[in-house]
């Protein structure tokens, strides 16, 4: 499989998942610290406060990335670390952290690609009403402000948000994930409000001499369960209109889709003059996260929600249940491509990756055909998307080790480098090797 030269080769984490060292360095408390402190919120009561340790680790984790031969590292900044309330002057400790880190993948020659909110928000602001509030957005763009005039003299690239339908669905709709708000449809203003935190920052990155900005979105094919059923269609565009198109459509044509069937309060009612242009703002490269495809059928009576979901059976499966579909990947690449044709940019792939129940063998190795071939499938869907003309500038597995995986703690394995959480020891998987070799060969065939 060549790639083209230039291709960007990567792998992903997030600093809550990974970084531990909540405490320190005048680090403020994340809506994460305290959702995870909450009982039954997550997993056999896991939490971020150790996690991969990366906060002193680091430099070991940079020798890994070396090892992979990587073109790029996606990594988040912990909002809270700068900005310990989400608001004021930022803590030199914060940013000196990040900066090493910076410092050092440029040192290796690797890109940075940092995430300005990977979920972490600072709990003062949540207390505030969170992405609720108008006010956040204005509070975001300060944050990216202070991150960019420390760095953007060496990072090119930035990313604003991560998936924010996740935090908009699990975080405030379902109550899942933090901050644990289980308001349904009355979740919706947070999608406005992510938008336009989004759009805000772009131009105070811009400000501040950021040469390339772009935002993560989770995306997943909607499938009807019954596609001779108008219900079930409906049921699958729907689900399609709120998780593939909400946060798409405001940013590449700086308008909202109509929403009326999703039912709830409309986010384009909070829509204020001036909001869509910087919303719609033209961005340097789409961020794409895909995992899976989602089946849906129409809600039974009484349903709150306009569709519900349903399992994809006939595909094996994750360590988490999740559907293996390389084929939805293209679909979904064509789509977008198709759908925005004028106003698609260069799309990465921020995302892409597969969790299993990875253990070291009896003579040490971790051993994950699985993971391997999971990751070659995507990539060929991937590899076949870029012969069609379609403009895939970048590849991200995520992760580059095990990690904290939200609600699921640390059950859920997703790296290419083992953790033993007792030790903190790090053992490259068998995909770790096949990855870099891989990478080395569309390097040299390219
Ligand atoms: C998407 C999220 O961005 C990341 O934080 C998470 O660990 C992976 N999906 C896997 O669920």
């Amino acid at each position: 499989m060549a790639f083209p030269a230039g291709f960007r080769w990567g792998v992903a984490t997030a600093a809550y998942q990974i970084e531990g060292g909540v405490a320190e360095d005048g680090r403020g408390v994340s809506v994460w610290d305290t959702f995870c402190r909450e009982p039954g919120r997550v997993r056999d009561g896991h939490t971020g406060d150790v996690a991969c340790d990366h906060y002193h680790r680091w430099p070991e984790d940079l020798a890994l990335l070396a090892g992979l031969g990587v073109d790029a590292y996606r990594f988040s900044i912990a909002w809270p670390r700068v900005q310990p309330d989400g608001r004021g002057p930022a803590n030199p400790k914060g940013l000196d952290f990040y900066e090493r880190l910076v410092d050092g993948l440029l040192e290796r020659g690797i890109t940075p690609f940092p995430t300005l909110f990977h979920w972490d928000l600072p709990q003062a602001l949540e207390d505030a009403g969170g992405w609720l509030s108008r006010e956040v957005a204005h509070r975001f763009a300060d944050y990216a402000a202070l991150v960019a005039g420390r760095l953007a003299d060496r990072v090119d690239t930035w990313i604003t948000l991560n998936e924010p339908v996740v935090v908009t669905a699990y975080g405030y709709a379902f109550g899942v994930y933090a901050p644990g708000r289980a308001l349904l449809l009355d979740a919706l203003p947070t999608a406005h409000h992510q938008l336009l935190g989004h759009g805000l920052a772009v131009d105070a990155l811009r400000d501040q001499g950021a040469r390339r900005v772009g935002l993560a979105n989770h995306y997943s094919p909607a499938w009807a369960q019954d596609e001779s059923s108008a219900a079930d269609r409906r049921a699958a565009a729907t689900f399609d209109l709120f998780m593939n198109r909400l946060f798409t459509e405001p940013v590449l044509l700086a308008q909202y889709p109509d929403l009326s069937v999703l039912g709830g309060p409309d986010p384009s009612s909070h829509v204020r003059d001036g909001d869509l242009a910087a919303i719609g703002a033209p961005i340097d490269f789409l961020g794409v996260n895909y995992y899976q495809p989602t089946r849906l059928r129409a809600p039974a009576p009484g349903d709150p929600l306009p569709f519900e979901i349903v399992p994809v059976e006939e595909y094996p499966v994750t360590g988490m249940g999740w559907p293996v579909v390389p084929d939805a990947l293209l679909s979904l690449l064509r789509t977008l491509n198709e759908t925005y044709s004028t106003s698609l940019p260069p799309v990465h792939i921020t995302e892409n990756g597969c969790s299993y129940d990875d253990r070291p063998g009896p003579s040490g190795t971790v051993d994950d055909p699985a993971r391997i071939a999971f990751l070659g499938a995507h990539l060929s869907s991937i590899h076949r998307a870029v012969d069609e003309g379609i403009d895939v500038r970048g590849y991200f597995v995520w992760s580059l080790m095990d990690n904290f995986e939200w609600s699921e703690g640390y059950h859920p394995r997703f790296g290419l480098v083992h953790i033993d959480y007792e030790t903190q020891r790090r053992t490259p998987k068998s995909s770790y090797a096949w990855y870099r070799d891989f990478i080395a060969r569309s390097r040299s065939d390219g």
